[in-house]
């Protein structure tokens, strides 16, 4: 079976773009036609002169730089379709040695930079009256992880976040939906996997997958064929070496 997805015309606001599976999917909705904007604290030089992705510098955890960039976007092309909130920082320290700074800033990007996010593109999308938004958990959220408490207590934030916003804007014509990735091989996984026997683990358990594996069920809940709202959409594992 073929499956094509037809993004021409449309406008994905991606935050978290630079790299790992925000940036497969940047290249994704625009090979499907789409215009992308990418809004990350670091440039992504592979995704400089790709036709149909922008690049906007910006640390999601600064309501006014996003509620910025989104207008920028939104005077360059007239409308926001889609937002992928995806940026996030996995910090791995044991609580009692966390610092406050530390438990702030990643609250401040993974669950605030969410919310700031949303913010900026639901004026736009109420008015137009559609739209789709796309927030990341994480299995983390539910099983925990030690030395990952911060982490895991922002992503298990952002489900009722969701579910929240779902009901709130469902009369617009906007949905929320929550996306479980399933462990991917990005910069962020590999920084929070650093040896082998950690690998090993999600091999054996989970399997795990590419970035370009999440891109089809991301495109998937951004189209209107997705017409579920408040939901969430779990990639459990992935087919692994076999
Ligand atoms: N990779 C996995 O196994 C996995 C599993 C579950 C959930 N997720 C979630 O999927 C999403 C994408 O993760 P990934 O693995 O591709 O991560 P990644 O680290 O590869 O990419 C995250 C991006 O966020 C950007 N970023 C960090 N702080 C930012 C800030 N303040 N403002 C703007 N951009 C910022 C980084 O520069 C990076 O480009 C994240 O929300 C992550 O928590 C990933």
């Amino acid at each position: 079976m073929k499956v094509r997805f037809d993004a021409s015309g449309e406008v994905l606001v991606v935050t978290g773009g630079a790299h790992g599976i925000g940036a497969a999917l940047a290249r994704g909705y625009a090979a499907a036609g789409g215009t992308v904007a990418v809004l990350d604290v670091s440039p992504a030089e592979e995704l400089d002169g790709v036709e149909g992705i922008e690049q906007y510098r910006t640390d999601v955890s600064d309501r006014d730089a996003v509620l910025t960039a989104v207008g920028k976007i939104v005077a360059a092309h007239g409308r926001v379709d889609a937002l992928v909130a995806g940026a996030a920082v996995q910090p791995r320290t044991p609580v009692v040695d966390t610092r406050p700074e530390e438990w702030r800033r990643t609250l401040a990007v993974n669950l605030d930079g969410v919310v700031w996010s949303c913010q900026a593109v639901l004026p736009h999308m109420i008015e137009q009256r559609s739209g789709a938004i796309v927030v990341f958990a994480s299995g983390l959220a539910h099983m925990g992880r030690a030395e990952a408490s911060a982490y895991a207590a922002s992503k298990g934030a952002l489900i009722p976040f969701a579910k929240s916003l779902a009901a709130e804007v469902a009369g617009h014509r906007v949905r929320v939906n929550t996306v479980f990735p399933g462990v991917i091989d990005t910069p962020q996984f590999q920084a929070a996997n650093p040896t082998g026997g950690e690998r090993e683990h999600w091999e054996r358990t989970t399997g795990i997958g590419t970035p370009e594996d999440v891109v089809g069920p991301l495109l998937y809940l951004l189209s209107e064929a997705a017409t579920m709202t408040g939901s969430t959409l779990t990639r459990d594992r992935a087919f692994g070496k076999g």
